[in-house]
Order: structure tokens, then sequence, then C-alpha cells
């Protein structure tokens, strides 16, 4: 019977499902039941957090070499929106030159989901904006504006 095999995708579908009607594409569900890019990097060169104002709060591990960006991992302690965001974000910036990386909008990580439920628009932002603290922090750090300050 067709019936006996949902049992063994049961999970996964049923997320799938409950998301989809929530107002995910598919794209986004991918990336939150993927979740390529979570977890930490031993030997990121800066780490920095933020928590956004509903409470969520992420982590980003950047790694750099010869000015670009060589990997990047969030860890995430928030909702479907902010992991797919989290994702999408590491997509479009693995490989890019950092200045071009910290030039990373919300719109393009929209394109990229394609379509996440309105009330989690402000999700793709907090994504966006830790990597954005991220990379300023790590720039202040190798390449300071005011080099002279660190010599007091
Ligand atoms: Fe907080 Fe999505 S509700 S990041």
């Amino acid at each position: 019977m067709p019936g006996e095999f949902i049992e063994t995708t049961g999970a996964s579908n049923g997320i799938r499902e409950m998301l989809s009607n929530a107002g995910y594409s598919d794209k986004a569900i991918q990336y939150y039941l993927e979740k390529p890019y979570m977890g930490s990097l031993s030997n990121a060169d800066q780490v920095s957090e933020m928590t956004g104002t509903c409470g969520d709060t992420m982590a980003v591990y950047l790694k750099v070499a010869h000015g670009k960006v060589t990997d990047v991992m969030y860890q995430v302690m928030g909702c479907a929106g902010a992991i797919s965001a989290a994702m999408a974000a590491v997509d479009l910036v693995k490989g890019k030159k950092i200045e071009d990386a910290r030039n990373l909008e919300d719109g393009d990580v929209f394109r990229v989901l394609q379509e996440i439920p309105v009330k989690k628009h402000h999700c793709i932002q907090l994504a966006v904006k830790a990597l954005h603290k991220t990379i300023d922090a790590y720039q202040e750090s190798h390449h300071p504006k005011n080099p002279k300050a660190s010599f007091k």
C-alpha cells in the first residue's frame, strides 16, 4: 500500500509541508533542511555575534585569504528564516573579495531564497547585518583606519 512508505520519509516531508504552507519557497526549505554552512570554524580569522530584536542570535565565523572570503560558517540560534537566510548569504559571498562581500544586501539574499514569509524578512536583515559586523571587525583588526591608534 502506498501509505506504508509515508513513515520512511515522514519527518522531513512534514517539515517541508509546514514550511511550504507558511510561505517558504522550495529553495529556502532546502537551505533550512540541509544547513550546508551551519557550524563553526576552528581557524576563523574573525568571529562576531549579533542578536536581533526578536532575541535570536547568530555567530559568524569568517576565514579570509589574499583579500577574499574563503570560508564562512554560521551558528544560528533562531528560526527557519534565519537559518535559510544565513545559508544563502554564505553562497553569495564565498570566494568573493572582502569588499564585495561587505556590499551584500538583504535583497540579494531574498532573491536567492525566492520566497519567505513577510514576517520573516527581518531574519534576512539579521543574517546580513551579522555578516557585515564580522567583516567590519575583520577589516578593523587587519587594516585599522588609524594605524597610529594601535601604538597608543
Ligand atoms: Fe528571529 Fe527569525 S524570528 S531571526
